[in-house]
C-alpha cells in the first residue's frame, strides 16, 4: 500500500498543449465578463465569483487533469471514482494576492500551475511544496492556503478545483 501524503505533485503531460487554449479562454472571459473586478479581494482576474460550476474550459480540465488523479491518486485510497467539484480560474499580476482560505464541501483540492513566475501557493503550519509551471498540486482540502503577493513582473495564473474521492466509478 502506498504510503499517504500530505501534498501531491504530478507534472501535466500535456502543459505546452493547453496552455495557451486555457490563457485564450481566460483573455476572452476577462473581456467578456469584466472579471478583473473584483472589489473584495486582490485577484487580477477570475471567474470564480462569475462563472462558478460548468466554464467553457471545464472539458480541458476534465481530459487532461483528472486522468492523472484517475491514475495516480485513487490508487492510493483505493478509490475508483471522482465527483468533480466545479473549477475556477485565477490570475495574479504584480502586486496581487489571495488571503488565507480553505475549500470546504470536498476532499482535496487541486492547483494547475499554468504561469508562475514566482509566489507558489503557502500552506499555514506547513512547509510549502516546491511547485513549477505545468504541474498539478493536489492536497487535502481543510488545509489553510493563500497565494502571497505576486513580485514578478509576470503574471501568474492557475486553475483550481476541487472534488472528492469514492469507492464507486463514476
Ligand atoms: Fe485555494
Amino acid at each position: 500500500m502506498s504510503k499517504h501524503e500530505l501534498f501531491y505533485l504530478y507534472d501535466v503531460p500535456n502543459h505546452d498543449e493547453i496552455k495557451d487554449k486555457l490563457l485564450l479562454y481566460f483573455d476572452e472571459l476577462t473581456e467578456k465578463h469584466n472579471l478583473c473586478q473584483n472589489p473584495s479581494r486582490n485577484i487580477s482576474s477570475t471567474d470564480y465569483f462569475h462563472l462558478k460550476g460548468s466554464p467553457p474550459y471545464k472539458p480541458i480540465i476534465l481530459d487532461n487533469l483528472v486522468p492523472i488523479i484517475i491514475d495516480k491518486l485513487l490508487p492510493v485510497f483505493y478509490c475508483k471514482g471522482i465527483e468533480f467539484q466545479g473549477c475556477w480560474f485565477q490570475q495574479y499580476n504584480k502586486g496581487s494576492d489571495f488571503s488565507y482560505h480553505n475549500h470546504p464541501r470536498s476532499h482535496f483540492a487541486g492547483i494547475y500551475y499554468i504561469e508562475l513566475p514566482d509566489s507558489p501557493t503557502e500552506f499555514l503550519g506547513f512547509d510549502s511544496p516546491t511547485v513549477n509551471e505545468g504541474q498539478l498540486l493536489v492536497f487535502p482540502s481543510y488545509l489553510v492556503h493563500k497565494s502571497p503577493v505576486n513580485n514578478s513582473d509576470e503574471r501568474k495564473t492557475v486553475v483550481a478545483f476541487n472534488f472528492s474521492i469514492t469507492f464507486k466509478e463514476h
